[in-house]
């Protein structure tokens, strides 16, 4: 009796956990070499861990085989994006547009990204990433997709050639969150913006907690930003899409809702943005 009843307290466990974990993580990269060695088990632990669906932003369009290949090997789970990161911007910035380009063509592109501003390391480049930056964002509106921005140390610069070109056809999210209020409200009345939250959230003294309070529920979505930045408890280790579960119930703390109540509205809200795929 007393084992029939552990077992049936068990599958409620199991059972109630199937029906809170079904969460989108927005941004995660387990396509680059850190993950090599494991990268089958990583993404099957975030499958058995309610991660049902993830969105791989490309860094570099060298990594389009690899993106292709998950999307094949996991189509109802593994959405990729092609795009040129900030960072990596070069010279031949241009020669990657172009084969940016004749991969949305395919159509099997649930974005264009990462793109964006990256001032913290290196402002050699300034210009060529803002002119890449536009370009994608040329790509983005064309090809009727959301736009992956990664912002840092630039939010003017990225804010100025937004302003440009914002209408009802530019849709984004604004990946890895660090800005303030004033720049959050900023994106939020762009109309068809998503603000991205990873695990800079659980980080004691990021002061990003404050502003997700103030933000409305209804322009959150979730990443991980795999394998950087891994959340509290995980915080200094490789970060993996599993982890996405201490980011979304740091926020529901903050933003004082069930777990499920959260899942429901960022789920809601990434559906919004990237399409029905990830329904
Ligand atoms: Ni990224």
């Amino acid at each position: 009796m007393k084992n029939i009843n552990l077992r049936i307290g068990l599958n409620y466990v199991l059972l109630r956990q199937n029906i809170i974990m079904n969460i989108i993580d927005t941004h995660t990269h387990l396509f680059v070499k850190e993950f090599d060695e494991d990268r089958n088990e990583v993404i099957e632990r975030a499958l058995a861990s309610g991660i049902k669906k993830m969105i791989f932003p490309c860094i570099t369009t060298s990594d389009i085989p690899i993106l292709l290949e998950l999307a094949t090997k996991y189509p109802e789970s593994c959405f990729p994006a092609v795009g040129l990161h900030p960072s990596d911007v070069k010279d031949d910035f241009n020669t990657e547009i172009e084969i940016i380009e004749e991969n949305l063509k395919t159509g099997k592109f649930i974005a264009v990204g990462e793109t964006g501003i990256d001032l913290y390391w290196d402002k050699t480049f300034i210009d060529i990433q803002k002119k890449s930056f536009e370009k994608q964002v040329l790509l983005a509106k064309k090809y009727n997709l959301p736009i992956i921005i990664h912002v840092r140390e630039a939010f003017n610069e990225v804010f100025e050639i937004i302003d440009k070109h914002n209408d009802e056809n530019l849709k984004g999210v604004f990946h890895s969150f660090t800005g303030d209020l004033e720049q959050a409200k900023k994106i939020c009345g762009y109309g068809n913006f998503m603000i991205g939250i990873n695990g800079i959230v659980t980080f004691k003294n990021s002061g990003l907690g404050k502003v997700v309070e103030e933000i409305s529920i209804n322009k959150l979505i979730l990443e991980t930003d795999s394998p950087y930045l891994s959340p509290a408890p995980k915080r200094g280790r490789r970060n993996e899409s599993s982890h996405l579960v201490h980011i979304a119930q740091k926020i529901a703390d903050i933003k004082n809702i069930s777990i499920e109540e959260l899942q429901d509205n960022t789920n809601k809200n990434s559906i919004k943005l990237f399409g029905n795929k990830l329904a």
